[in-house]
């Protein structure tokens, strides 16, 4: 099967991934691929408008804050986007550094010293330094803080790492949006972390879907978002949310993402305490991924094994068996 790894699938706005991008922006430091530097560099650079201002949430090293940046000094609009908000860019980085981020920081040669557990806003504060007069930087737990009401023309969402973040945007950042504002979720076309397909996909009408770009998913948002509408979007059934899922998996072209965005519906009902329905899920999809698959699928259904206590497979064949389950921890 051609699983179509690397692929996006660009709706609207086309005509950005032919522009070219600075060295700068390129070259910075950052889990955000090519392609999503070209696309948010050149929408921010000729379509960003300054009606409302951007949130950059989950910035590590600040390769989208860069993107920002650089595009607003290479907008025409510059100078009235400035006078407006001199600061438009509003970035969350609790600076945790993690055992999984000290691979990245090696591999990038940033922060040597830095050990886990330690703080790395030195060194993002150094790498967004050329833009630092148009950022406002939020150094900590994004759940503490809360949004000052300005209107959001871009919301950023790469930090949407556990329900409660994702239910913290929802409730802070998602009522401020602007009509024409853009969401870029960065965790939608995976495996893992459905209710940020689910809680999207319940607000579908009000959105016009732009682009798959490799794992995130753009939106831009028709009219604001009423009370009811936010507020359904925060308490979906578990049925509901299969069906959600199936809505996000149409939107990208390529078996890949189709079969990461299907995994996730084993997630759904694995919290859902329907694991029956979920082993068969998973035994259907595991019959279609062919050994030689992009290693990623096998990984995100070894992931799915973990979660539902079954045997992973073991590189070059055979079967780990699953781990204990852990004794809660004494008071
Ligand atoms: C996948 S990384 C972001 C990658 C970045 N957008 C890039 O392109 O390089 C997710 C980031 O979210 C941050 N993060 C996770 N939980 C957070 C929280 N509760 N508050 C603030 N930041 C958080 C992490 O420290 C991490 O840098």
């Amino acid at each position: 099967m051609e699983y179509g790894v690397g692929s996006n699938n660009i709706v609207l706005y086309k005509e950005l991934m032919d522009r070219d991008v600075p060295l700068e922006v390129r070259r910075h430091p950052g889990m955000i691929s090519p392609d999503e530097r070209r696309f948010f560099y050149n929408y921010v650079a000729e379509h960003y408008t300054g009606k409302g201002v951007i949130v950059d949430g989950g910035a590590l090293l600040g390769a989208s804050t860069r993107c920002f940046g650089e595009a607003i000094n290479a907008s025409p609009r510059r100078a009235e986007i400035l006078a407006k908000w001199p600061k438009p860019i509003h970035s969350y980085e609790r600076t945790l550094m993690t055992p999984n981020l000290l691979r990245s920081f090696a591999a990038w040669r940033r922060g040597p010293d830095i050990n886990a557990g330690d703080s790395f806003e030195r060194v993002l504060r150094d790498e967004i330094e050329d833009i630092a007069g148009m950022v406002e930087l939020n150094v900590g737990d994004i759940l503490a803080m809360r949004w000052s009401g300005e209107p959001i023309e871009i919301l950023f969402l790469d930090v949407l790492k556990t329900p409660e973040i994702n239910r913290h945007a929802l409730r802070e950042y998602f009522p401020r949006l602007v009509p024409g504002a853009l969401v870029i979720q960065q965790d939608y076309f995976i495996d893992s972390l459905p209710y940020i397909k689910t809680t999207q996909e319940a607000m579908s009408d009000h959105f016009d879907f732009v682009a798959q770009l490799r794992p995130t998913g753009v939106f831009q948002l028709k009219q604001s978002l009423s009370h009811e509408v936010l507020a359904a979007a925060e308490d979906i059934s578990t049925v509901r949310q299969l069906e959600l899922i199936d809505a996000a998996k149409q939107r990208a072209l390529e078996p890949y993402r189709k079969i990461l965005v299907e995994i996730s519906k084993i997630h759904v009902l694995a919290r859902g305490e329907r694991k029956a329905e979920a082993v068969a899920l998973l035994d259907s999809i595991a019959a279609e991924v062919s050994d030689d698959a992009p290693w990623r699928l096998n990984d995100s259904l070894d992931r799915a094994r973990r979660i539902l206590r079954l045997p992973m497979r073991r590189p070059g064949g055979g079967w780990i068996p699953p781990l204990p389950e852990r004794k809660a921890a004494s008071q």
